[in-house]
């Protein structure tokens, strides 16, 4: 769809969040959808934000401080589809697939993702299910895990996940954008990956041995230390810098019918590229060749980045606002090109009318 919306700035100094900062919860459930060929998802779209701002304010009422919540990302070629503001938050782009010599993380298509959390899961089946009844005609579910806090947080291979998680403060600051993008202000990048692991073969490794692979040791969840920490286990090559965090919210899965134990990566962070790096770091290697060990026991086999705007770019949406509203609730207007604002309504632009 041809998009009119061009150079939108905003001054809002704290646009409202969507629930990227909470830790991970009880229960979670993971879903991809995408939007059908030769469909008007303008209505659709406008709906969903409309449900995705109720159902977190319902649940603040009905189940506070348990960290139930829905937050929604987008993804590229959904962006345009939607016909959302341009400049697009500028790290936003279709995440491309990173090929090392063993393993690939795989690039799949994904147009809204959903991160469903919920301290029973009676709760996160309803928000799906109220999600589905929505897109239904308009796009198809390509992807539904259903996550499970797993003992005392261990992921589905047996090791304590999320310990060196950014905390308190600092959870904001590498999860959210800041002042370097103005307009997306309190949004965040999301990639997701869903991994399957090969784990009778893990298992079938001596403890120490699986310690080597994380580079922790399995029962206390303590670090080594360095000079015991192989170069290639995953906290070695996943830590590429103590300024260079993402809030990590991983849930395990599994299902014996069909034998998939897996862990659902999920990461909100202020910039893409930390993300890139770690990705780089685990399938090419640091240096190159030296690849993540624990790739050798874990498939990624989807691979997408979504942008989560604010919770109060989706209110705007949801209001049929115009796109300096929807961008943000105070904006600045910086002219384009050819001295006209181009600024018509997004519901007209994004084909709702
Ligand atoms: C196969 C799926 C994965 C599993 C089962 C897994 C599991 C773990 C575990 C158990 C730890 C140690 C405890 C902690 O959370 O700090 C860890 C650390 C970490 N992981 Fe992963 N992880 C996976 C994939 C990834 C991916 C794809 C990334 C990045 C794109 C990543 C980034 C990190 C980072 C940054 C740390 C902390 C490293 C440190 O500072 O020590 N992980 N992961």
């Amino acid at each position: 769809m041809q998009n009119t919306y061009q150079c939108v700035y905003s001054q809002n100094m704290n646009p409202e969040s969507q629930n990227v900062l909470d830790y991970p919860g009880e229960n979670t459930i993971f879903l991809v959808w995408n939007f059908k060929k030769d469909q008007n998802v303008g209505a659709v779209f406008e709906r969903i934000c409309a449900l995705v701002i109720n159902i977190n304010n319902s649940n603040e009422i009905r189940f506070p401080h348990s960290a139930t919540s829905c937050v929604m990302g987008i993804g590229y070629d959904a962006w345009h589809r939607l016909g959302l503001p341009v400049p697009l938050p500028k790290e936003l782009e279709n995440f491309m697939p990173i090929a090392g010599a063993k393993h690939t993380a795989v690039a799949t298509r994904g147009d809204l993702h959903f991160h469903i959390k919920g301290a029973t899961s009676s709760i996160c089946y309803d928000m799906a299910a109220a999600l589905a009844q929505i897109l239904d005609p308009v796009a198809v579910s390509v992807e539904e895990v259903h996550g499970f806090r797993y003992w005392d947080g261990r992921s589905i291979l047996g090791f304590v996940d999320g310990t060196e998680n950014p905390e308190g403060e600092k959870r904001a600051f590498f999860g959210l954008i800041g002042d370097d993008d103005p307009a997306y202000k309190g949004g965040s990048y999301l990639f997701v990956q869903k991994y399957i692991h090969d784990l009778k073969a893990f298992k079938a490794l001596p403890v120490e041995e699986q310690e080597k692979v994380f580079g922790r040791y399995k029962e206390n969840d303590v670090e080594m230390s360095d000079e015991v920490k192989p170069s290639n286990s995953h906290s070695a090559l996943a830590n590429v810098g103590d300024d260079l965090k993402v809030l990590r919210d991983n849930m395990p899965f599994g299902n014996m019918s069909n034998n998939e134990m897996g862990t659902y990566f999920i990461a909100y962070a202020s910039t893409f590229s930390t993300v890139k790096k770690m990705l780089d770091a685990m399938f090419i290697g640091s240096p190159a060749g030296n690849y993540d060990r624990l790739l050798d026991f874990s498939t990624a086999k989807t691979g997408s980045l979504f942008f989560v705007p604010t919770a109060s770019f989706l209110k705007n949406v949801a209001s049929g606002a115009s796109a300096p509203e929807v961008v943000a609730s105070a904006p600045v207007v910086v002219g384009v090109g050819d001295g006209s604002l181009s600024i018509g309504s997004l519901k007209k632009e994004a084909g709702y009318e």
